[in-house]
């Protein structure tokens, strides 16, 4: 049983429209994307293997996508996602006391979800804008913005943003 929504079928079929009949596994990316989306911000195992199912690919072809990169989530997320980076220039530019005062606002340390489900906090490697480093991006149901040149007053204002 296809347990991917019409809608979700419907817009990875637009992907794999893209590519030759014989490689669905192309949209694989995509794919996992758009589901993810739609379920909350994270990918669930039955989830993985309906993907798998729908592009006619091998499951472990679709484990060892989502598993490889940071922006899939295998297990649940808060609402937001809060990934602060802490990559070199970033590091150059105060991350440090970035994440600590994410975690001090939010009573919690990274990896972790605060109680409420409302905010997940992550380390993530660059976020190809270094040059407003440091930065974080804040995501919403796949969607989001970059926070750039971070400062204890800009966290607590984009906190007390965050409904
Ligand atoms: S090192 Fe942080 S954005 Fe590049």
């Amino acid at each position: 049983m296809n347990i991917l929504s019409h809608e979700i079928c419907n817009e990875i079929d637009q992907w794999t429209a893209k590519f030759p009949k014989d490689k669905k596994q192309s949209a694989v990316l995509a794919a996992l994307h758009i589901v993810q989306n739609h379920n909350d911000g994270w990918l669930r195992r039955e989830l993985l293997d309906a993907v798998a199912d729908y592009l006619e690919i091998p499951k472990m072809a679709v484990y060892e996508v989502a598993s490889f990169y940071s922006m899939f989530d295998l297990k649940e997320t808060g609402k937001y996602k809060i990934n602060v980076c802490t990559n070199i220039s970033c590091l150059l530019r105060g991350s440090e006391g970035v994440v600590k005062h994410f975690e001090k606002r939010l009573g919690i340390s990274l990896g972790e979800t605060t109680p409420d489900g409302k905010f997940t906090l992550r380390e993530v490697e660059c976020l190809a804008a270094c040059v407003n480093a440091p930065v974080c991006q804040v995501l919403c149901k796949g969607k989001g913005d970059y926070q750039v040149d971070l400062t204890p007053e800009k966290i607590d204002t984009l906190l007390e943003g965050l409904k």
